[in-house]
């Protein structure tokens, strides 16, 4: 059988997702490829994916779970049967329960999981003093998802019908390899920094010195917490914390200084690989 067409949807404020859904979409190829972003706003209209089409869903990972407001972006996003690749993304600390949690979405919106794929992106978190994971995807990382998108093709092609084209178990998925003394040096120090009481920021600080009132920081927003003319502020209630705003500000006028970021900074050094399960 042949499928020529690619929904591409993502959720993507630091545009990590954005980019390896790309690189899949490439990779596989198709004669055309319709692009869904929900970063800031919900699917319209919302209508089922054809049996026709493939669809390639990333999203990231927001504390081991897929980011909810992608899930909520995501609802109104319907099939009877067809297709798709799921995949999250990451900051190369772990991913927990995201890809099943994503699985489990996807197979309830009426899609058929074909595969599935756990990649490595840029923390949000990450900055030039606490590096993450800094720039990835990189070069490897979309070669890797391009390659996934032509496997995909691959078992397309060799399935005589949608009803032979297999549900992929993504449980089984290889997870990556996690050093334990980091791991255990991570856990001890998020107990300390819980116990110290340290006050944790629930939002980025502006800088009214630097901010040039540019409005770049309100269009990344995905949740709409930022104000024209008031870029300074946020507000809280809608903030998701996905420091959009603080990597997209030219003038470095927004900051995110969580005490997370430098224990994620020191013990995650080791970069993880991308998995892939198909
Ligand atoms: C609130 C929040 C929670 C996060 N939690 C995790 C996590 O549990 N594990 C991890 O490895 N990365 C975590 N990250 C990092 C993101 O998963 C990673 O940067 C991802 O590539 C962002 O996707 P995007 O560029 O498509 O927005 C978190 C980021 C944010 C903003
Ligand atoms: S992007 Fe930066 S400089 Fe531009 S309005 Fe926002 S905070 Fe100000
Ligand atoms: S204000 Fe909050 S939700 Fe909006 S871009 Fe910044 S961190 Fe993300």
């Amino acid at each position: 059988m042949d499928i020529d067409k690619v929904r591409l949807v993502f959720f993507s404020p630091t545009h990590t997702s954005r980019k390896v859904g790309e690189a899949i979409a490439r990779g596989y190829a198709p004669k055309e490829t319709e692009v869904c972003d929900l970063t800031h706003g919900a699917l319209q209209p919302a209508e089922s994916v054809k049996e026709d089409t493939l669809t390639v869903i990333a999203v990231p990972v927001y504390g081991g779970h897929v980011s909810p407001l992608a899930l909520v972006r995501m609802k109104d996003l319907h099939a009877d049967g067809a297709p798709a690749i799921i995949v999250v993304l990451y900051g190369n600390r772990a991913y927990e329960k995201a890809l099943e949690e994503l699985d489990a979405f996807a197979t309830h919106q009426g899609f058929k999981v074909i595969a599935g794929g756990t990649f490595v992106g840029e923390h949000s978190y990450s900055s030039e003093r606490y590096p993450v994971a800094a720039g990835r995807p990189d070069a490897a990382d979309l070669e890797y998802a391009e390659l996934f998108g032509k496997k995909v093709r691959t078992k397309v092609s060799a399935a005589e019908s949608l009803e032979k084209l297999y549900v992929v178990d993504v449980r089984r998925i290889q997870r990556p390899s996690q050093p334990f003394f980091p791991l255990f040096r991570f856990l001890r120090k998020v107990v300390k920094l819980r116990k110290s009481g340290t006050p944790m920021p629930r939002i980025p600080r502006g800088n009214a010195e630097r901010c040039t009132h540019c409005g770049r920081c309100v269009e990344a927003c995905p949740a709409q917490a930022i104000v024209k003319g008031d870029e300074c502020n946020t507000i809280a209630e809608r903030c998701i914390k996905c420091c959009a705003c603080v990597k997209q500000c030219p003038q470095g006028a927004r900051t995110f200084d969580t005490p997370f970021a430098p224990l994620l900074s020191d013990c995650f050094k080791r970069q993880k690989q991308d998995r892939i399960i198909l």
